[in-house]
């Protein structure tokens, strides 16, 4: 994989919190870079803050990554434009929490859809892209609730579980035709993903830009080696 500058990468959920960090890391390191996120709003706040300092080299795309018609139409204007995708990062996300006998339908659909469905339609799509040029990077952003279940985490857990088994899967069938694909497990990071009232103090948690490092990390990996997951934890949470 060519990771140099000019290097291509598309990353959901870059509008803010862990994504953002991604893009902006990216972006530093010389690369070419789409993001999406869900809102037309995000999009256009985030690229008004990133367009000058990196004029011609910052798209951003409002695009659900529940529609599989949406990603795969997003992944084809990327690759039509900027010519070919060498890193995709899938990390829109959210979560929903609550006991699972109250779980609502809408909660569930909502989290799965995005986190697990949404991922998959862009690991998808991209590989497409990624098997026609014979090399690539797919970062999955997954979580330690990927291994580790939580009293009220049903949807959340289900869907990280399922993105860590997508990712561990696809990395088995993707490596013969050089195409690398890891998965990420992130615990605490201080984004917007917790609510306010659940964040009162958040000096122990890992920053966005931690999990950014480790996606820049990752890519400078020789061809050899696949690092196909990275647990990343705070040094120091509180004492439970
Ligand atoms: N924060 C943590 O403690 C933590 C820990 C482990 C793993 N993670 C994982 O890391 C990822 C990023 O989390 P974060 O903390 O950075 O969250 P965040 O600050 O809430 O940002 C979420 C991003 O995802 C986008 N998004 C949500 N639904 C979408 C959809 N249907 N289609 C397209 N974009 C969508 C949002 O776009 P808008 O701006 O348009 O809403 C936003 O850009 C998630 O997958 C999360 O599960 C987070």
């Amino acid at each position: 994989m060519s990771s140099d500058r000019g290097s291509v990468a598309l990353v959901t959920g870059g509008s803010r919190g862990i994504g953002r960090a991604v893009v902006e890391a990216l972006l530093a390191e010389g690369w070419v870079v789409h993001f999406c996120s869900l809102s037309p709003e995000s999009v256009e706040r985030t690229l008004a803050a990133l367009e000058e300092a990196h004029e011609g080299r910052v798209h951003g795309h409002a695009v659900d990554i529940r529609s599989q018609d949406a990603v795969n139409s997003l992944v084809e204007q990327v690759a039509a434009r900027s010519g070919r995708i060498d890193c995709l990062v899938n990390n829109a996300g959210l979560g929903r929490f609550g006991p699972v006998d109250s779980l609502a339908g809408d909660a569930w659909r909502e989290v799965v859809e995005t986190n697990l469905n949404g991922a998959f339609y862009a690991l998808r799509a991209v590989s497409r892209v990624m098997l026609e040029q014979g090399d690539g990077w797919i970062v999955n952003i997954a979580s330690l609730a990927a291994k580790n279940a939580i009293a009220g985490g049903a949807a959340y857990n289900a869907s990280k579980f399922g993105l860590l088994g997508l990712s561990e899967a696809a990395m088995l069938d993707l490596r013969h035709h050089g195409i690398r694909v890891t998965a990420i497990l992130p615990g605490s990071v201080d984004t917007d993903f917790r609510p306010p009232s659940r964040r009162s103090s958040t000096d122990w948690m890992l920053a966005p830009e931690d999990v950014a490092r480790a996606v820049l990390d990752l890519l400078r990996y020789p061809a050899r080696a696949l690092p196909s997951r990275i647990e990343l934890r705070p040094s120091r949470p509180p004492r439970g």
